[in-house]
């Protein structure tokens, strides 16, 4: 394993083994992505596993509530690399949940590029559910929903949030299927 998954996963158990069913779904999504290594350029593969060990440390460090932004605002506190840091501030769609928090500014440092690599960290965490568990981006999404609630933020972005992940999700099983 290269160092810098290596760090990766020693900072995401230190942050989210004590949360329970998160620290269950960020080792659910890091073996996802681990799986979709052909779906991205070799150079990225450890980037992938290393962003999917981090995608939610948000979480376990709360600035302004809203987790990929608090978690890429941590990572880049220690130091650690910008893609790495951009991917976990823009993973799946946070640009639409962060357009109606009003927290697009925020997000601006971090440079969102439409790529295998950030397709694949947002497949491989739409496709893992809360605990951890392989399910289907429809179902993910039905959850999500019922679970934030109609009113949520997450609600509110879904019309605009939806169509992205579900072209995101097109996109990776064509590359799966070509790889
Ligand atoms: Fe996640």
């Amino acid at each position: 394993m290269q160092a810098l998954v290596v760090h990766a996963v020693e900072l995401a158990a230190t942050l989210l083994s004590p949360l329970g069913d998160r620290w269950k779904h960020t080792i659910g999504v890091a073996h996802r992505a681990e799986h979709l290594a052909s779906a991205v350029p070799v150079a990225d593969r450890d980037t992938l596993v290393a962003a999917a060990w981090l995608h939610d440390i948000g979480y376990a460090v709360p600035d302004t509530g809203f987790h990929p932004l608090d978690g890429a605002t941590h990572l880049t506190r220690l130091a650690w690399p910008p893609r790495l840091c951009a991917l976990v501030a823009h993973h799946s769609g946070a640009r639409f949940t962060a357009d109606v928090l009003g927290l697009t500014h925020l997000l601006a440092p971090y440079r969102h590029i439409d790529d295998p690599l950030s397709d694949a960290l947002t497949y491989a965490d739409q496709t893992t559910d809360p605990c951890g568990t392989l399910v289907p981006l429809s179902a993910r999404l039905t959850e999500m929903l019922t679970r934030h609630g109609p009113t949520s933020a997450n609600a509110l972005a879904h019309p605009v949030r939806a169509p992205y992940l579900q072209a995101v999700a097109d996109r990776v099983e064509s590359r799966l299927s070509q790889g």
